[in-house]
This record gives C-alpha cells, structure tokens and sequence, in this order.
C-alpha cells in the first residue's frame, strides 16, 4: 500500500485467519538514527517499508548517507554522512526527525533542525530533547523556525528527565553513547523500543546498561562499528489486528507476536470479553466472545495502557453495549477520531481528556476522513463493524505506520478495495 486516495470497506464479516506482523516503526526509527553514528553500513533486516521509514531513509540521504533495500532488508552506508541540516520540510513531516539531532552533533559536532511544531494529537514540544542534550554540553540557540546546536565535545553527566519521553530518552542515549564519560539517565522511559535500541547500540560495541528500567547508564565510547539486528515485531499493529478480530468477534492467529510487549492491552482485552492463549510462539485470539464495556481504562507510559492503541480500543468499545470511559494521559488532543466515528453512529462524548463510549448503537457506513495515524486505523476497524460500505479519505496517514493493512484484513476475509 502507498499513494492510497480511498479505502472502501463494507462492514459487517467476521475475520478469521492467520496473520504475520511487519517491523515496528518505533523501534526502526531510532536505530535508524543510530546507525548514522557508525561510518560504515549497517543493517536493518524485516524494515516495514512505510513512508516513516522512506522519510527517514530520505533525510539520511540528504545527510550525505547511501541506503538501499534488499527485499525488506534496509541498508545504509554512513561512511559519508557530514550534513548537519535537516529543514522543516522533514521535521513537519515527521517530528521524530528530532532524533537524529543528537546524532548529527555526536558525528559531525553541529546539528540544526527545523523547530517540529505543533501536531494534530498535541503540542508534541521538544524541550526535554534540548533539555538532555543541553546537560551533555551541547549549545543550543532556538531561532524562529530554527534549533541549532553544536558542541566540541561530548560530556557525560547525570541527567533527570521532568518526565517520561520515549524519544527525550532515545536521545540521551543517542547522544551519550559517543559523549566521554559516564552519563547516567534518571526517570527514563521503559517503553520496549528503547530497549530494542539499546540492543542495537550494543550490537554497535556502545556500552548501555538499565534499559527497561527508570535509570538507564551509559559509557561513553570511542567508535561504533557495524550494526545488524532483525527488527521486532511492531506491538501497536500487532494491537490494532487483535482489535480487528475483536470489532468483528472473529477469531485470528498471530504468526510472529512481539513477545511480553502487550500486557496492559491484552488485560483490557479481557476485560471485554476477550480470550487469547500462546500457542507454540503463536498468539491465538478468540473474539468471539467479546461483549463487555469496560468502566474506565487510562493510557499510560509503559507498561500502562498504550496511547497508541488509545483509537483502536474506543472503536471497539462503541461495539459493546453499555458505558466505557477512556482517559487519555500521554497527548493532549487525541480524539480526532472520535467526531468521525460519531457520523458513523457511535455515541461518543469527549470531555477534555475524557471520552465517554455508549456502546452497542447500530453503526453505519459512510465517508469519514482519517486525520492521523492510530486514529486513521481506527477508522478501518469502526468500518469493519458497520453495516454497509465506509469509505476513508486521508489514508496517507495512516500509510505512516501500516504496511499492509488492506491485505492483511482481506487474507483475514475482510472486504476492502482501495484506490
Ligand atoms: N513531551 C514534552 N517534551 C518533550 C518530549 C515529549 O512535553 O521534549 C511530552 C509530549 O508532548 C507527550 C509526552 O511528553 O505529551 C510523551 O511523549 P513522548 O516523548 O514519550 O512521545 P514521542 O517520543 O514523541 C513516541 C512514539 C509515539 C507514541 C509516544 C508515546 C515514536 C517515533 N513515536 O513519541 O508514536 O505515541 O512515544 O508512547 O516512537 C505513533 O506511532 O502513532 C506515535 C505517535
């Protein structure tokens, strides 16, 4: 799937099958950034090929790296790599461009970037970003649309992060790894990309230490050499298909499950109505019996309930008679997904970061626009339960982060056609 204009779905069939689960695009993101701190190639093998990755792979490029594909095996060769600019273009495209900020300064000592903005599920700021690598003695000058930032040599520290933040985290690490000295990293997120990366750096002969725990240490080293690592199995796809087999009450087989990454989704899961067992590696979710709302669920960092599955869930929800509320606690104004499942017949109340769900209202196709990634997919799941055909605009966002999701709904018998 790319360059999509329309999926149209007519709702209504039970999914039942067997399906595999791409690369996590959180996890590939910043190993991609990692890999720019080794001159040399490295390797991503099993990389989802979706626009995040080609947005990447385009600044890299435009860094100064070669990068090609074999299959979904990513290649990048970062022997050259000296530019030190990325444009707002990129950075408005994808605001986790950021992370390879630091990256730039450890490689090339200065690094400026376009100030990411504001995004459509929250101010998203990156002030505990400049925050971590101001400590590792980084100059920062903020300058209209502009950050740039340089620093002659690295210099580990003892940092305390004001919260939890997945890419602040990443970043720190991302910085440290080649900072001279110790730096030890408080109140870190524990999110399991974080430790995917760590796994990566250490492949590349970084010396991490902590990582899925609040306090993450790092010792700086020389060099990085050669990264290889296959990616992991993406847990919020892996999530939004569990959600497809429950929307629908069908009953699916997960090949290749991320391993011990679902926890707080899977108890949510249940709470439903839902059952699941492991079954020689395979995941095995049974739908079928789903029917129950669940009073309150709030997402949190990790191991909370995922923000990203935040969507996801609320489609269900709208499914299952009686009075659901979601608490959203990570992003500010998530629930733009909200107001089109409406106009599909959901009954949704948001208040500030509340959303109340009355489930079990009939639910009927129509035209409804995604305007971000996990809302975008939990448009396709409201579809998939409702009587008729649904048609959903705005698909490039939601080719963001999902490889194959038409494909994969119709091997599970699902009917969808896209132009
Ligand atoms: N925050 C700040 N200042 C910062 C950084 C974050 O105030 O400098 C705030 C954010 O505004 C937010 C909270 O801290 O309210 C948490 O944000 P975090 O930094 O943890 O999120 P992120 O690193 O920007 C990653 C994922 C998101 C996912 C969040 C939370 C990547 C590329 N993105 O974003 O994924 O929702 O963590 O788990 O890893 C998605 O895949 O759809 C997606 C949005």
């Amino acid at each position: 799937m790319n360059g999509l204009k329309h999926i149209y779905i007519e709702g209504g069939k039970q999914l039942f099958g067997t399906v595999s689960i791409q690369g996590s695009k959180n996890a590939v993101l910043p190993m991609m950034a990692a890999s720019f701190l080794h001159k040399g190639i490295s390797v991503l093998k099993g990389c989802p090929k979706i626009a995040d990755v080609f947005c990447m792979e385009e600044i890299l490029r435009e860094l100064g790296a070669k990068t090609w594909w074999e299959g979904h095996d990513l290649y990048l060769d970062c022997s050259t790599g000296e530019g030190t600019e990325i444009s707002t273009v990129y950075t408005g495209k994808m605001r986790s461009s950021v992370i390879l900020l630091g990256a730039m300064i450890a490689r090339n000592g200065k690094g400026k970037i376009g100030y990411p903005g504001g995004c459509v599920i929250g101010q998203r700021p990156i002030d505990f970003h400049l925050y971590v690598l101001r400590c590792l003695g980084v100059d920062i000058r903020e300058e209209g649309e502009f950050v740039e930032a340089s620093c002659e040599k690295l210099q580990g520290s003892e940092i305390f992060f004001p919260a939890r933040s997945v890419g602040a985290t990443e970043q720190g690490i991302l910085t440290a790894v080649l900072a001279k000295g110790i730096t030890v990293l408080k109140n870190c997120a524990r999110e399991p990309e974080i430790i995917w990366l760590c796994r990566y750096l250490r492949k590349m002969g970084a010396k991490i230490s902590g990582e899925g725990n609040p306090c993450i240490v790092v010792e700086g080293v020389e060099s990085l050499g050669r990264g290889e690592i296959q990616v992991p199995p993406d847990r919020i796809v892996a999530g939004t298909y569990i959600c497809a087999a429950a929307i629908t009450r069908g009953r699916i087989e997960i090949e290749n499950p991320p391993e011990n990454e679902l926890g707080a989704f899977l108890e949510v899961y249940g709470k439903m109505g839902g059952q699941y067992k492991q079954n020689s590696g395979k995941l095995i979710i049974d739908g079928r019996t789903v029917g129950k709302s669940v009073p309150f669920t709030e997402t949190e960092v990790y191991p909370g309930f995922p923000t990203d599955l935040q969507s996801p869930l609320m489609a269900v929800l709208t499914t299952v008679p009686g009075k659901s509320c979601i608490r959203e606690k990570i992003f500010e104004d998530r629930y733009k997904a909200a107001v089109q499942m409406k106009r599909m017949g959901a009954h949704i109340t948001v208040k500030g970061r509340d959303a109340f769900i009355e489930g079990g209202f009939p639910l009927r196709g129509c035209t409804v626009k995604a305007e971000e990634l996990r809302g975008g997919a939990a448009l396709i799941l409201e579809a998939l339960a409702c009587e008729g055909i649904s048609c959903i605009e705005g698909c490039s966002f939601i080719e963001r982060g999902y490889e194959h999701i038409c494909e994969d709904l119709k091997a599970l018998g699902g009917i969808l056609t896209e132009d």
